[in-house]
């Protein structure tokens, strides 16, 4: 079977600047799909084209046999999207938001209050149905969005960053949807500049930046790009160029990144690197206020691709 969501090619220019620059990938049915990438790689831009908010500069793609570009009716019937921007009328309750967007999509009478009863309990907002939503907390504001999404159960999902700037909890509680909701089948293409997010969630991740991807594969696949190596992280009262660069000429140093004051050292060896490591930045006057060996994360596979973080 041919996968629900496949991705040819496709770019957007606004312009002289390049926000999507020619990207390819498939999603299976059945897969949450992650897109990661920091502020501005492209991931709002690649949803709105997705969506047929916005048309592409260049490429296609189909998404259940329906072509954005020719068919966007059909794309759209098979599609739930949860934009990263609230779109909800902070007037009216919750039940009459649901309802504004349950009709949009077609839905009407038993069908339309039995979409919203169960939407209501995917947020975890029963309780608080007939509040006005302007009385609402942002991670409310955002579970209820996410419900106007999945109203009309759609095959495939698109999710734009949906917990930036929420609470803890309502964070929890919105990851844990997702599952569900993919429990059920849903298809869902799922955009975060947090790694710790698409590695919890994503069978597959695309990584992004500069509009295009640069790394795509399973957590297992992207931690190959740094295969069989282990993280230092070392913690400086003041990180100095000249310090990176004794520390860059250490045998068994593979590659020095540095954020603020936050040195990492990508190395294949790091039980007989620690004490050199130690001395050297010791006997260069940088002194070491704190020193972790992990396992390489997204945001060390982001770091070795591109020698920035995902953070910034
Ligand atoms: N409507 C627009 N007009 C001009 N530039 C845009 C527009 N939308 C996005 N961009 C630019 O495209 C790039 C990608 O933006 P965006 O897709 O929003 O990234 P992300 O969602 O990953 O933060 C950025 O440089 C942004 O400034
Ligand atoms: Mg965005």
């Amino acid at each position: 079977m041919s996968d629900i969501v496949q991705v040819h090619g496709l770019g957007k220019k606004f312009g002289d600047l390049v926000a999507v620059d020619g990207v390819t990938f498939d999603i299976s049915e059945g897969e949450i799909f992650g897109l990661l990438g920091p502020n501005g790689a492209g991931k709002t831009t690649m949803i709105s084209m997705l969506s047929c908010l916005i048309s592409p500069t260049e490429g296609d793609a189909i998404i259940d046999g329906h072509s954005i570009s020719h068919d966007a009716a059909a794309v759209k019937a098979v599609l739930g999207v949860v934009p990263q921007e609230v779109a909800l009328y902070p007037t009216l309750s919750a039940r009459e938001n649901l309802a504004f967007w349950g009709r949009m999509y077609g839905l009407r009478g038993n069908t339309l209050s039995a979409a919203i009863d169960d939407a209501l309990d995917l947020a975890g907002l029963a309780d608080r149905a007939h509040d006005r939503v302007e009385r609402y907390s942002g991670g409310m504001k955002r579970r209820i969005n996410i419900a106007a999404g999945v109203l009309h159960h759609p095959r495939v999902l698109l999710m734009d960053e949906p917990t930036v700037g929420i609470d803890p909890q309502s964070r929890n509680h919105i990851l844990e949807t997702v599952k569900s909701l993919n429990a059920q089948g849903m298809t869902v293409l799922y955009t975060s500049h947090y790694m710790e997010e698409v590695e919890y969630l994503c069978d597959r991740i695309a990584i992004m930046d500069h509009g295009r991807v640069i790394a795509m594969g399973t957590l297992d696949d992207l931690r190959d790009v740094v295969g069989g190596m282990d993280v230092i992280e070392v913690r400086l009262a003041e990180a100095s160029d000249a310090v990176i660069e004794r520390v860059a000429g250490i045998e068994g140093v593979k590659r020095v990144d540095r954020v603020d004051d936050t040195v990492q050292v990508l190395t294949p060896s790091s039980g007989s690197l620690l004490g050199e490591l130690v001395v050297t930045l010791e006997s260069e006057g940088a002194h070491v206020t704190s020193l972790s060996v992990t396992e390489p994360d997204l945001e060390s596979v982001f770091l070795h691709l591109t020698g920035k973080s995902l953070r910034d």
